[in-house]
């Protein structure tokens, strides 16, 4: 069974609601196994994320999804904890060659949410692994998917915590797209 995590923070649930629409297109791929995985304020103890706990169940993954809402055009102080926290992972290189993407979401159109994408991008290349792009061409899709055209990741906007249902589909094909990916590494 090849495995994927879905590792996100959230403090108004609009990321959360990101996050499980990637978890349920994932694991609407055959043979995939899904764990959503929720970074909280109270894993963070005088500035260090100490949910060891965590760190342990994303191990024997295949592949992360990493999301952020974007605070102050990058990912949230409780994401950059936990990937603080990763240091000794990197060093083992534990998480190598394991597949990565990732998804944002900013009140504003454009809210600099690329830059949290990025921040990603360089995360998990720091730990050795291959970033999925998201590929559906913006104003291409016969399904209006992929609406605010990054390519890097999903971006999503959402002016009054809900989200448009675009967005949300976009989620939905992330998660299989890294799903697919995955599974043509395995085979
Ligand atoms: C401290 C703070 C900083 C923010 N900075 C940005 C920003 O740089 N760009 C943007 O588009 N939205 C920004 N926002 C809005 C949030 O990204 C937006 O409300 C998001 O949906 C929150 O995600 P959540 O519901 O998962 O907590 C900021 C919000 C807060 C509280």
């Amino acid at each position: 069974m090849v495995k994927i995590a879905v590792i996100y923070h959230s403090v108004t649930g609009t990321t959360k609601q990101l996050a499980n629409s990637v978890t349920a297109g994932a694991s609407s791929v055959e043979g995939i196994e899904v764990i959503e995985v929720e970074i909280l304020g109270a894993d963070i103890i005088e500035g260090r994320f100490k949910n060891l706990a965590l760190l342990e169940q994303l191990k024997d993954v295949d592949a992360m999804i990493f999301g952020s809402p974007t605070f102050m055009g990058s990912v949230s102080a409780q994401f950059k904890a936990f990937a603080d926290a990763t240091g000794e992972l990197w060093a083992e290189k534990a998480w190598s060659d394991k597949v990565a993407a990732g998804f944002t979401i900013g009140s504003n159109l454009s809210g600099d949410q690329l830059h949290t994408l990025q921040y990603l991008q360089i995360f998990a290349n720091q730990h050795g692994m291959l970033w999925a792009s998201l590929d559906i061409p913006g104003n291409c899709d016969p399904q209006k998917r992929n609406r605010l055209g990054a390519q890097s990741g999903l971006i999503a906007h959402s002016k009054d915590g809900i989200l448009n249902e675009i967005d949300l589909n976009t989620a939905h094909y992330l998660g299989q797209r890294v799903a697919h990916i995955v599974k043509k590494f395995a085979r």
